[in-house]
């Protein structure tokens, strides 16, 4: 039998789970578990790089896992796991270190972006991210790495990373390519529509556990612009086309389709529409991370699975790497 592709992919559990991590990235690991063997991560060791409270990032954790399960992913064909369980991410990150440049990183999108917003704590590990990220996928040989629009440059990166090395050592690692939806690879916050649907800003962003009347009040103030047409033009109307970016990923319709539903409707009509498909969409996931949640042995069942299948591959890649850099075998 052909062996199936490799999908690795995470998400750093420093704030809930957002409606933006969901349509730019959960929703195609559900829609690739079939076809390809897929690593599913909670990154805990990229949380640390900005400060944490230690109970919270614990507890986020969990939630995390249950909201995978609870999203669709099936921990029978998936292997899901917590970074800090398997060291070989750590370790083959160090190696990578020293195939990487500090222009390379200087050079990053985020790393500029976060160290702005904690200008008073600009951590090595906040610059050295992209490196950690890089031995996450490259660990596994992953093939696929399905991600929003914003972790693009991240995956290019720890192409670079990979082809250099394989330069040196050749045949070491497999290049990934990264997988960008086509809808709602980048969800915009509902309150600053110019800006990136992040967990740090509350009010523009939704979370998979808010309740529906959260949900719809966030949607019915959601900024948008004094016209009137339900049309996407995401230069000039960023606010109503992120919605109706929304809208088509909650709903599966065309943005022809939506425009169409819409035509001659006002915002009045349209903001909650949105808000109504995005609550269908959330509610049975909520509904079951709550189950979950309260099966705590079942989900350590699957984490600890997770990592011990996880360690059997990251190990195979490790062993390879040190030997070709010519560290004495254990
Ligand atoms: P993170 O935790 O910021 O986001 C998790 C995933 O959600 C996507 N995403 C979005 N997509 C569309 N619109 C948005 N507003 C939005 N916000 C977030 C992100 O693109 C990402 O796919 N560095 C990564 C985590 C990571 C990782 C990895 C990912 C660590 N190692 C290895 C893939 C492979 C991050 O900070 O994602």
């Amino acid at each position: 039998m052909e062996q199936k592709k490799r999908i690795f992919s995470g998400i750093q559990p420093s704030g809930d789970l957002t409606l933006g991590s969901y349509m730019g990235a959960i929703k195609n690991w559900v829609a690739l578990q079939d076809e390809y063997d897929c690593l599913y991560c909670i990154v805990d060791m990229h949380a640390i790089t900005v400060r944490q409270v230690p109970a919270d990032l614990r507890r986020r954790s969990l939630e995390q896992l249950a909201q995978y399960v609870a999203c669709g992913l099936d921990p029978q064909k998936n292997i899901m796991f917590i970074q800090s369980h398997v060291p070989a991410h750590a370790e083959l990150s160090w190696v990578l270190g020293c195939y990487t440049q500090f222009g390379e990183l200087s050079r990053m999108t985020q790393f500029k972006m976060k160290s702005q917003q904690h200008a008073d704590n600009i951590t090595a590990g906040l610059f050295t991210y992209p490196v950690l990220m890089a031995a996450d996928i490259l660990v596994y040989q992953a093939d696929l790495v399905p991600v929003g629009e914003d972790q693009k440059q991240h995956v290019e990166l720890c192409r670079d990373i990979a082809s250099r090395f394989n330069n040196s050592f050749p045949d070491t690692f497999t290049l990934p390519e990264p997988f960008i939806p086509k809808m709602g690879a980048r969800i915009m916050s509902l309150g600053a529509p110019e800006n990136k649907m992040s967990k740090s800003d509350p009010d523009g962003c939704v979370y998979i556990m808010d309740k529906p009347e959260d949900i719809m009040r966030k949607f019915k103030r959601a900024v948008t612009d004094c016209e009137t047409a339900v049309r996407y033009d995401r230069e000039n109307k960023p606010g109503v086309s992120n919605l109706l970016t929304i809208y088509c990923a909650a709903t599966g319709k065309t943005m022809q389709q939506a425009e169409q539903e819409f035509a001659g409707q006002g915002y009045g009509v349209f903001k909650p529409a949105v808000g109504e498909a995005v609550v269908e969409l959330m509610r049975p996931i909520r509904e079951e991370t709550t189950k979950l949640l309260s099966d705590r042995a079942y989900l350590e069942s699957i984490y600890k699975e997770g990592a011990e299948k996880a360690s059997y591959l990251a190990n195979k890649t490790l062993r390879k790497v040190y030997k070709k850099v010519g560290f004495v075998p254990r």
